[in-house]
Formats: C-alpha cells, sequence, structure tokens
C-alpha cells in the first residue's frame, strides 16, 4: 500500500487550510493510499538524522519552500516540485518566467530592489512607471493570496505612498485590465489538462476572490481560455496549478497568475468536480 504526507501550513488558523488537507486526505483514501497529514512544523528539518518512515509521495499545500525542498533532497516525490512551489510563491518571480514563454498577460513592470534610505520621488524611475502604465494600475506583492496583496492605484499620491510603503519588498506594476474590473476566471489544470473552471465577479471589488466577496458560477471554456490556461502552468512547470485569467479587449483571456496550490473547495462547491480526486490520480499514474 503507498503513503503519503499532505501537509499544509500548520500557524495558519483559518479552517480552509485544514480544509483543504481533508479533501486531499479523503481522495487519497478512496484512492486506497494510506494518507496523513502533517502541519508543516511537524516535520522536524533535522539534517544530522534520518527522516523517520518517510512517505512515498507528498502532497504539498504549503509555500514552506525549504520543507518541500527538505522532503524531495529525502528522495520523496513532493507535488507540486519545491522549484515550482518557490516559483509560483512570487508573482515577480512567476511573470518573469511567463513572459519568457510568451504567455499572455498584462503590461508588467518588476520593481527594482530600493533599500530604505533611497529617495524615491525625483530617482526618475518610477515616473518612468507612472508614464508608462498610467493610472489606475495594480501593484502586486511578489508574496500574496486571496487577493490580500493586490492594490488599485488611482492617483500619484497613493502610487508614491505605496512605493515608499513597499520598500525591501518584491513587488510588480502592472496595468489594470479595466475589461476585468471584478470578474476573473479560475481554471484548475491537472498534468496539462483542465479539469474545472468557475468565473468568480464581484460587485464590490476589483477582485474577484471568493474570499473578497466574489461569486463563483460554473463557466465552460472557450479553446483559446483553455489553451492559455495549460500554457501558463505549463510555463511555470506546475503539475498542479489554479490558473487565474482576466479578460482583456475583446475577452482575450490574459494571465493573471498561477497558483501552486490553489484552494479546492470552492470549485467544488460550484461545479461538483473534486480536483483532489484528480491530483491523487495524476500522482499513483506518475509513480506507478
Ligand atoms: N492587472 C489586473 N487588472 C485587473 N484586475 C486584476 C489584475 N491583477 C489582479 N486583478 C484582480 O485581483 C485579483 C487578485 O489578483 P491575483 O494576482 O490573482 O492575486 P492573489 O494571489 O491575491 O489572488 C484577481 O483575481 C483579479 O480579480
Ligand atoms: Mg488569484
Amino acid at each position: 500500500m503507498k503513503s503519503c504526507w499532505i501537509i499544509y501550513n500548520g500557524s495558519l488558523t483559518s479552517d480552509k487550510f485544514r480544509d483543504q488537507a481533508e479533501l486531499m486526505k479523503e481522495a487519497a483514501e478512496r484512492a486506497g493510499v494510506q494518507a496523513f497529514i502533517k502541519k508543516n512544523y511537524e516535520v522536524l528539518m533535522n539534517l544530522h538524522e534520518e527522516l523517520a518512515s518517510p512517505p512515498h509521495f507528498v502532497v504539498f499545500l504549503d509555500k514552506d519552500i525549504l520543507l518541500a525542498t527538505y522532503l524531495k533532497n529525502a528522495g520523496i516525490a513532493v507535488f507540486n516540485d519545491p522549484v515550482v512551489i518557490e516559483t509560483c510563491d512570487n508573482k515577480a518571480k512567476q511573470y518573469i518566467q511567463l513572459a519568457t514563454h510568451n504567455i499572455p498577460m498584462p503590461e508588467t513592470i518588476i520593481a527594482p530592489k530600493v533599500y530604505p534610505n533611497f529617495t524615491i520621488e525625483g530617482s526618475g524611475y518610477y515616473e518612468k512607471v507612472l508614464e508608462t502604465l498610467g493610472l489606475p494600475l495594480i501593484i502586486k506583492e511578489g508574496h500574496g493570496s486571496f487577493g490580500m496583496k493586490v492594490y488599485l492605484i488611482e492617483t500619484e499620491k497613493d502610487f508614491f505612498e505605496k512605493v515608499d510603503a513597499l520598500r525591501g519588498v518584491d513587488y510588480v506594476f502592472q496595468q489594470f485590465i479595466a475589461t476585468s474590473r471584478g470578474r476573473d476566471i479560475r481554471v484548475n489544470i491537472v498534468g496539462g489538462e483542465v479539469v474545472a473552471a468557475m468565473h468568480r465577479s464581484s460587485q464590490t471589488d476589483f477582485r474577484a476572490n471568493i474570499t473578497n466577496g466574489g461569486v463563483a458560477t460554473v463557466i465552460e471554456l472557450t479553446k483559446e481560455q483553455q489553451t492559455i490556461a495549460i500554457r501558463a502552468a505549463e510555463a511555470v512547470g506546475a503539475e498542479f496549478a489554479g490558473v487565474d485569467l482576466l479578460f482583456g479587449e475583446n475577452e482575450q483571456p490574459l494571465v493573471c497568475e498561477v497558483n501552486a496550490a490553489a484552494h479546492i473547495r470552492n470549485i467544488y462547491t460550484v461545479t461538483g468536480i473534486n480536483v483532489a480526486d484528480r491530483m491523487i490520480a495524476y500522482i499513483l499514474r506518475k509513480l506507478s
């Protein structure tokens, strides 16, 4: 019998992380795999001792990249691969990779690293960003989920305040796709195939995230939406991905982001498709 660990971040108190792990555990057990849920800090990364009773594979639902790397180096199959988790965990890094693969996306400028005593106004750099993207524009931190670190910047004053506050943080400037205000598509991909999709829309916010008030409905994807979502997941190397698509001019799909550990409860509720079953089936096929 195969065994697996399902790892989530035990320091996050919201129930949805545990719930995500439970969904995976049930799917693994349905497929005849012995599954153990572990909080990330329940695995002791002692580099001088062998890992006790390692599983055959790990479903990694966290962003503890060091732990993912540690487990991979111990010879365990980790899904997604730690390198992929790391790329996706930093939107700036991820956009560089998406652009390298010519994935259609909003015009994006990666912010430079600047230290605390740098004089922001008058450097010429930020003025150039404003000139290039115009207002409103989006500022998006590298690390962030559920829409929490994505800002719609409408005035120069807000712009300079935000860049001042983000010294030392990885972030990007991005064209605001006004045609997509308050709406997007979430596409779940497993092993290069679209397994489920939902349309999300919000009446109250430019962000369509459900956690942020977005309402989800089933959507039938166009061929182009499917192809772009699959290409985006491939571009970052993600075997499992939750790809967010925006609606550009004439509804042309643009990649908003690729999530390496997308939550799957909402898409299950909306579509009746349990992505966890597909993920486990994919892993078992790959390891057989
Ligand atoms: N460039 C953009 N133009 C318009 N809306 C955007 C843009 N980028 C993000 N959004 C909106 O903000 C939401 C959150 O952005 P996203 O990059 O997916 O970050 P998160 O990881 O927090 O979900 C998206 O689902 C979308 O509704
Ligand atoms: Mg998102």
